[in-house]
């Protein structure tokens, strides 16, 4: 938080979409959400040795539920501060035992000479730049010899109408994914697929919206004290349309979850057949 000084309306109307859901505090979540985090913990053999970098973290939810979980240490890194600040935050409202720490960085480049047992990317390669180049960058730089890596990827089953996807570059600051699901597989092929399947995503009722909306910022007037109900009002009415522009996404995407390896015997071949 800024200096205990309140963000004007016309600042959080105008944030950039990540920055405004590292603000709010949102925790955004992997698809699936705790679903996910267990097939990662359960097929990725995550325990209290493990170490793991969140890249991408946003505001800490992956590596926070995690590292409580399990007793595993964890890394995040965002390039948001917003983000990171959020994350922090977390760690000592809702995990404070937990072995975490939190960084501004660049998950293209980023390194400190650390290499992990575990690398988790949530669905967040699709907002890199160069989704190859920071796969990479994980997979040589930040990764032990037979560690992990444990995604998402968001994919396309029907093309999704240009009109919608017009709408959702304003909310979201980007275009989304529109591949389909050969397209998003082909940046793992150096990897050795361990684990993964592959779900359809039920739309949500505006009752549900709406509950998990006004939770959010209940959350956030608990958080940060002070702020004008009008100022509240816009939180909630852009955390709603984010919310419900995901929502009308959602009968064109799947998802799947992931557990590759980096087998250094084979990497970057692949001597098993996909299926
Ligand atoms: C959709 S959110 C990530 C999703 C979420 N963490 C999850 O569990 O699936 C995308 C995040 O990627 C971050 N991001 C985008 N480019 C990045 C980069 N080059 N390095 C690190 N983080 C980046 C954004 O700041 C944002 O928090």
């Amino acid at each position: 938080m800024r200096n205990k000084e309140l963000y004007s309306v016309d600042e959080i109307k105008n944030m950039s979409y990540t920055d405004f859901v590292g603000f709010v505090n949102q925790w955004n979540v992997p698809p699936g959400a705790f679903v996910t985090l267990n097939k990662w913990r359960v097929f990725g053999n995550i325990t209290k040795e493990s170490k793991l970098l969140e890249i991408a973290c946003t505001t800490g939810f992956s590596s926070r539920e995690l590292a409580l979980n399990t007793g595993c240490s964890a890394t995040g890194i965002d390039i948001s501060k917003k983000s990171v600040e959020a994350a922090e935050n977390n760690h000592k409202l809702y995990a404070p035992k937990a072995n975490l720490k939190y960084l501004v960085a660049d998950g293209h480049t980023y390194s400190n000479g650390e290499k992990y047992t575990h690398a988790l990317v949530g669905a967040a390669l699709r907002f890199f730049s160069n989704p190859q180049k920071a796969l990479d960058h994980i997979t040589n730089d930040l990764l032990e010899d037979n560690g992990l890596l444990l995604s998402c990827e968001f994919y396309v089953e029907k093309e999704i109408p240009k009109t919608l996807v017009e709408k959702a570059k304003k909310i979201f600051n980007m275009t989304v994914t529109q591949q389909g699901y050969k397209e998003v597989m082909k940046v793992y092929k150096g990897l050795t697929l361990l684990y993964e399947d592959r779900n359809t995503i039920e739309m949500e009722t505006d009752e549900e919206l709406e509950h998990y909306t006004a939770s959010s910022i209940q959350k956030f007037d608990k958080e940060n004290p002070g702020y004008p109900k009008e100022a509240l009002k816009v939180m909630h009415d852009r955390l709603l349309e984010i919310k419900q522009m995901s929502n009308e996404l959602r009968p064109y995407q799947r998802y799947n979850v992931l557990v590759h390896k980096k087998d250094s015997r084979i990497y970057p071949g692949r001597y098993t057949e996909l299926f």
